[in-house]
């Protein structure tokens, strides 16, 4: 009994440490914390001079993103309907789509 109380107490721990803290979206910046995001993993085929398998999204500057936002949040969310992105990758973590929906709910910020 003592090593369940035990294990519980640290996997209570590790979560309450690694998600919160980590992740605060009360400054959320286009140039720090969103563009970094969509560099990374949406850039290649998204980008200006790619045309990804027919896509014709464009995701790499403020003004296309802030017209694809409500989009994009419902594609990394994996929402119904929607085609989950990135595609063929495993889901964004969940602070950084903290991070987009907070941008967006915000009015994506030119910041
Ligand atoms: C490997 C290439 C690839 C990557 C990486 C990728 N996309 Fe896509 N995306 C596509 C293609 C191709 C489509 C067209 C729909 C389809 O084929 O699924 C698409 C469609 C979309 C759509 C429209 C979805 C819909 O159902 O209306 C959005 C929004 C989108 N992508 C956002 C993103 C975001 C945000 C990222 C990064 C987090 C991302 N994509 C990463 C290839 C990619």
């Amino acid at each position: 009994m003592k090593k369940i109380i035990f294990l519980f107490a640290f996997v209570v721990y590790l979560t309450s440490c690694s998600s919160e803290k980590s992740c605060d979206t009360s400054n959320v910046s286009y140039k720090s914390n969103i563009k970094p995001i969509i560099d990374n993993y949406c850039s290649n085929c998204h980008g200006a001079s790619f045309e990804m398998m027919g896509n014709n999204i464009k995701l790499d500057s403020y003004d296309l993103l802030k017209e694809k936002i409500n989009d994009v949040v419902k594609a990394v969310n994996h929402a119904p309907n929607f085609s989950p992105m990135p595609k063929m990758m495993p889901k964004l973590n969940d602070c950084d789509i903290k991070m987009l929906e907070a941008w967006s709910a915000k009015g994506c910020p030119n910041n």
